[in-house]
């Protein structure tokens, strides 16, 4: 089994000076990991500083977005190979935030995950529900859909090089988090989902991280559930303290 990831997505938030002195925090009070990964998805402007404070340590480099294309006439994207320039190994891909406030589909999310694949940057691919969706108990199509659609024409050779997020968007921002076993019934989903379509090697080796209002106080629980390998962290993750504790969590 692929060792669990621990990811901030910090959105919008921080100057370089803050993004430093937190990645320096971090790295330090970390020290070396041999059991999980920890990631840390800066904003655009303080990618390259955190890069340097991160450098020979733990730490990966995460973008929160990437354009499919190379390069052009594109006003406002970041290009795969931007990222990689940077520093980063990791993109976020498919967040709902991207979804629901920019409009993204899961064909833009798929040119996405095919460019971050051609070009060795670990695509972390998120999906879930909106909570209309889910009272109307269409949770499973909609995640089904999400996951077929943003992974198409992906190679099971190339699928083990990703990791999914299921992250509710109900639950995210809210306080609300899915219960453990809300969250398991979904992750069981997406690995079920992944085994018909990829075969079972490939399906064991991409990881389901959950994501929504995770906390200290619920990430125990959660990393204890047989399907979840890790999580992304949105608003727990802007203090350098509260993301220790959650990216320290015992693994069992
Ligand atoms: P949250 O965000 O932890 O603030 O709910 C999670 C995310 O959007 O990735």
């Amino acid at each position: 089994m692929e060792k669990p990831v621990f990811a901030a997505n910090w959105k919008m938030h921080k100057t370089i000076g803050e993004a430093v002195s937190f990645a320096r925090k971090l790295t330090e009070s970390i020290g070396s990991l041999s059991d999980r990964e920890v990631l840390l998805a800066p904003p655009y402007t303080a990618l390259s500083a955190v890069s340097l404070a991160c450098r020979d340590s733990a730490v990966s480099l995460a973008g929160q977005n990437m354009h499919w294309e190379e390069k052009g006439a594109f006003t406002g994207e970041i290009s795969p190979n931007m990222l990689l320039d940077v520093g980063c190994t990791w993109v976020i891909l498919g967040h709902s935030e991207r979804r629901h406030l920019f409009g993204e589909s899961d064909v833009m999310v798929n040119d996405k995950v095919k460019a971050a694949l051609k070009h060795h940057l670990k695509p972390l691919v998120c999906i879930g529900e909106t909570l209309e969706e889910r009272e109307r108990e269409r949770t499973f199509a909609v995640v089904g859909k999400q996951l077929t659609g943003g992974l198409n024409n992906i190679s099971p050779g190339d699928i083990k090089a990703l990791t999914i997020a299921y992250e509710p968007v109900w639950a995210i921002g809210t306080g609300k988090t899915a219960t453990p076993d809300e969250a398991q019934e979904v992750h069981r989903f997406i690995r079920k989902q992944l085994r018909e379509l990829y075969g079972a090697e490939a399906a064991r080796s991409v990881r389901i991280l959950y994501g929504g209002s995770v906390k200290e106080s619920n990430i125990k629980e959660l990393m204890g559930m047989p399907d979840i390998q890790g999580v992304l962290v949105g608003g727990a993750s802007l203090d350098v303290d509260s993301f220790l504790n959650i990216a320290r969590c015992p693994l069992q």
